[in-house]
């Protein structure tokens, strides 16, 4: 028999979370709502695992998640108060959207009246790449707590070991500097000319590639890993690179590659840009499915396109729009349609940074941008048809996003780029 719910919530990250807690705000009977995570704990703070989570001085604290604009914490008790129930460790391997029903791994049934989407992403795997020596252990992903866990006693284990990190994205970053705050010898690899490379300027790199270098971090960029030799004990021994080079390692990680969960419903719902299509009010395709966060390619009002974005902010937001307007069309009412402004923040070391708006267009640097500096603190912004679109900035930051934000929505115009340059943060601050 299936078990049936007016509202089946499927995956169990930050999407499901606010989505659950959207749910119960707008008034929830015990028993409409369900979870179903393949985890086997309750929506948490993901972008905690690669930051505090691997702290060697604060006691792990997750799972809980910080709702915002409230600052409510949600932790696993919260869910059976509220009547909401968490299926956890449960993999569905099949969904018939036009039955309504979901199948677990286990055999079980779960039919829905509404289904919301939110299954995030999962890691390409170095050996399903083909790389030589892919399965040696000590070779992490990560993607999930099941996967920080498993890092954590890898580091204990491994004290002031070498650890090599594949990948130049932020993960790879965020991991980087925790293993080194570990005392681990760490290396990062990536093909790219410099980090971040798919938002940051050269000159936002070359900040944080000579902070990482101060920190004792080296990088290698401009290669590839082609391969790995093992031990007796079948752990990871050595990384090969493309350019002949061979690295010791005791932990691997592989920060980046990444890609949508979306193979469940493939030839059932719409897809664009890998994710699953949806409307300014996360309707996809097919009646009653929502499809909300990084899963999501849905229109971005401000740009007139449609976008897929991997960000926490756009996770909570979408979640919350998705309910709002689920509970609006029940009462016969509409709500206003998604109005999103790209937001995405990252913090290393002792570094925040947060980018707002569009990266597209010329690029002016400002500010103190010197890893030497005691309090280095610096930004970009970007530039198109003569409007700034987007705005980066490093540092102690806080004083300066609200500024930022209201920026990058109403695209000031500007005169003269030197004069921008010049002033900095305080054009933000003035429009
Ligand atoms: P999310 O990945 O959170 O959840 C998906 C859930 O679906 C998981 O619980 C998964 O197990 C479950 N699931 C998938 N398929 C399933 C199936 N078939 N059956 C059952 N369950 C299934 N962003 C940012 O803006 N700033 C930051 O600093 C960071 N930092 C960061 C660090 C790390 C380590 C990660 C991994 C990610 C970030 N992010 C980030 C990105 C941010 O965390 C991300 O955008 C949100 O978690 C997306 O939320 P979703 O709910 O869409 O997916």
């Amino acid at each position: 028999m299936a078990k049936t719910f007016k509202y089946l919530i499927l995956g169990g990250g930050v999407a499901a979370g606010y989505a659950a807690w959207e749910f119960a705000r707008q008034g929830l009977e015990p028993g409409e709502l369900a979870i179903i995570s393949k985890e086997a704990v309750a929506p948490y703070e993901r972008t905690a695992l690669s930051k505090f989570y691997l702290d060697p001085e604060l006691p792990n604290r997750l799972p809980t998640l910080y709702v915002f604009p409230r600052r409510e914490i949600l932790l696993p008790e919260w869910y059976s108060e509220k009547g909401i129930e968490l299926i956890l460790s449960t993999e569905i391997v099949k969904a018939d959207l036009a039955a309504k029903s979901l199948t677990s791994a286990g055999g079980e049934t779960f039919s829905y009246q509404i289904l919301l989407i939110a299954t995030g992403l999962t890691v390409i795997r170095l050996s399903d790449l083909g790389v030589q020596g892919a399965d040696a252990k000590n070779i992490f992903y990560f993607r999930e707590i099941d996967d920080a866990d498993k890092l954590y006693e890898a580091i204990k284990a491994k004290k002031n070991g070498k650890a090599v990190v594949v990948g130049g994205g932020y993960i790879s970053m965020e991991l980087s500097a925790r293993l080194r705050c570990n005392n681990l010898d760490v290396t990062m690899v990536y093909p790219e000319p410099w980090c971040m490379s798919r938002l940051f300027t050269s000159d936002i790199a070359a900040f944080n590639e000579g902070y990482y270098a101060k920190k004792g971090v080296n990088i290698m960029k401009r290669t590839v890993v082609v391969g790995f030799t093992a031990n007796s004990d079948g752990e990871v021994k050595e990384v090969k690179l493309k350019d002949g080079r061979v690295l010791e390692a005791d932990i691997v990680v592989v920060g980046d590659g990444l890609r949508p969960q979306t193979a469940l419903f493939k030839g059932q719902v719409e897809e664009e840009k890998g994710g699953i299509k949806t409307d300014g009010f996360f309707k996809t395709s097919v009646p009653n499915v929502y499809a909300v966060g990084d899963v999501a390619t849905f229109p971005v009002k401000l740009y007139n396109e449609l976008r897929r974005v991997e960000y926490y902010e756009h996770a909570c937001l979408s979640a919350r729009k998705a309910v709002e307007a689920i509970i609006a069309a029940e009462e016969g009412k509409t709500v206003e349609e998604y109005d999103y402004l790209p937001l995405f923040y990252s913090h290393a070391f002792e570094q925040p940074w947060c980018f707002i708006g569009d990266n597209v267009g010329d690029t002016v640097l400002f500010g103190d941008s010197s890893p030497e500096s005691s309090f280095p603190k610096f930004g970009s912004y970007w530039i198109k048809d003569g409007k700034v679109v987007g705005a980066f900035l490093q540092g102690r930051i806080d004083e300066e996003r609200d500024a930022m934000e209201y920026v990058a929505r109403v695209r000031p115009s500007v005169q003269n780029v030197d004069e921008l340059a010049r002033e900095g943060f305080s054009f933000a601050r003035k429009i």
